[in-house]
């Protein structure tokens, strides 16, 4: 829900208890659904891009998830390969066979591993690395954007999607409830991202400042560009569904104690036999604003 912050489900398995990891193998159909509703998201960035470098030989989507944003590299550069990385074999599996579908698997590759030491398993260095929500997942990333640069070739670019604006999905007065329900709870959201981040093995506070920490990676900062998800209602069926998962997914992480009077709004929101739920409602719209900063290593 709130800007950059993912709506995902816990991931190691002896860590359960946490709610903060993360197993991004059961978030597949999500990522992957996400991503496409995404798509003009996603292409308007690359679009943008694609005038910020010329002619990438080699783009490396660190963090690519199932490769939605991949294969759209591939189309969007069509003399260029893709390799996309990933902790996760599973999603790597799916970026694939969409490849495949695509017609792009001939120029389209995978590698599996934790970023950033799997970079090291490249055979060439990268004219452009994206890394979409992906570098707020790694404990220090100050380290992480360093080992990206490192991995890049001279006068190569590195694009990080990180930050932008909290989603919102609904009015704020929706009928029922106290109006700015939204607005509290991305407050819930920043916490948890908070603690999910100081949980994250290794895991160094920094100041978000994407544009300084791409500079002490001895990069040159180049641009920044925020992008816009405008669905606006009546939602499509996708646009719901993905609205109702990224409500649900917050109402499974709600701490004790938190306003019951919210707690039942949520509850009226996600109940689908309910004529005010999200299943139902006429108003359900999404806008999203993720925002993308360049930079590029010295030739
Ligand atoms: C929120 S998803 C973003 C996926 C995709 N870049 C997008 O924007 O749709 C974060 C991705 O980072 C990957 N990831 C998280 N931590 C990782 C790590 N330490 N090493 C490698 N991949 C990791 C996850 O498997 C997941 O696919």
């Amino acid at each position: 829900m709130a800007h950059d912050h993912d709506h995902d489900h816990d991931r190691h398995d002896h860590d359960r208890h946490d709610h903060t990891h993360l197993d991004w193998a059961a978030m597949a159909p999500r990522l992957e659904s996400q991503a496409e509703l995404f798509a003009s998201l996603y292409e308007r960035a690359l679009g943008w891009l694609a005038h910020e470098v010329t002619e990438p030989g080699l783009i490396v989507d660190a963090g690519s998830g199932p490769g939605v944003v991949s294969c759209l590299f591939a189309e969007t550069f069509p003399g260029a390969r893709i390799v996309a990385v990933d902790g996760s074999e599973p999603l790597l599996e799916r970026a694939r066979v969409r490849a495949e579908r695509l017609g792009v698997a001939d120029r389209f590759g995978t590698i599996a591993g934790e970023l950033p030491d799997v970079l090291d398993e490249l055979d060439y260095p990268a004219d452009l690395l994206w890394a979409s929500r992906s570098l707020h997942h790694l404990g220090d990333q100050r380290a992480a954007l360093a080992a990206f640069a490192a991995r890049l070739a001279p006068g190569g670019t590195l694009a990080l999607m990180e930050g932008g604006l909290p989603a919102r999905y609904l009015p704020r007065d929706i009928g029922f409830g106290r109006p700015g329900l939204q607005a509290r709870l991305d407050a819930l959201e920043a916490e948890w991202f908070t603690r999910m981040r100081t949980e994250l093995p290794g895991h160094v506070a920094e100041t978000e400042d994407w544009p300084a920490l791409l500079a002490s990676a001895g990069l040159k900062p180049g641009r920044t560009h925020t992008f816009l998800l405008d669905l606006p209602a009546p939602a499509s069926d996708r646009a719901r569904e993905y609205v109702v998962g990224s409500l649900s997914h917050l109402r499974e992480r709600i701490p004790e104690g938190f306003d019951a009077d919210d707690l039942a709004t949520l509850d009226r929101l996600l109940d689908p036999d309910d004529e005010a739920s999200l299943y139902r409602r006429a108003d359900v719209f999404v806008l999203e604003a993720h925002t993308v900063h360049t930079a590029v290593r010295a030739v």
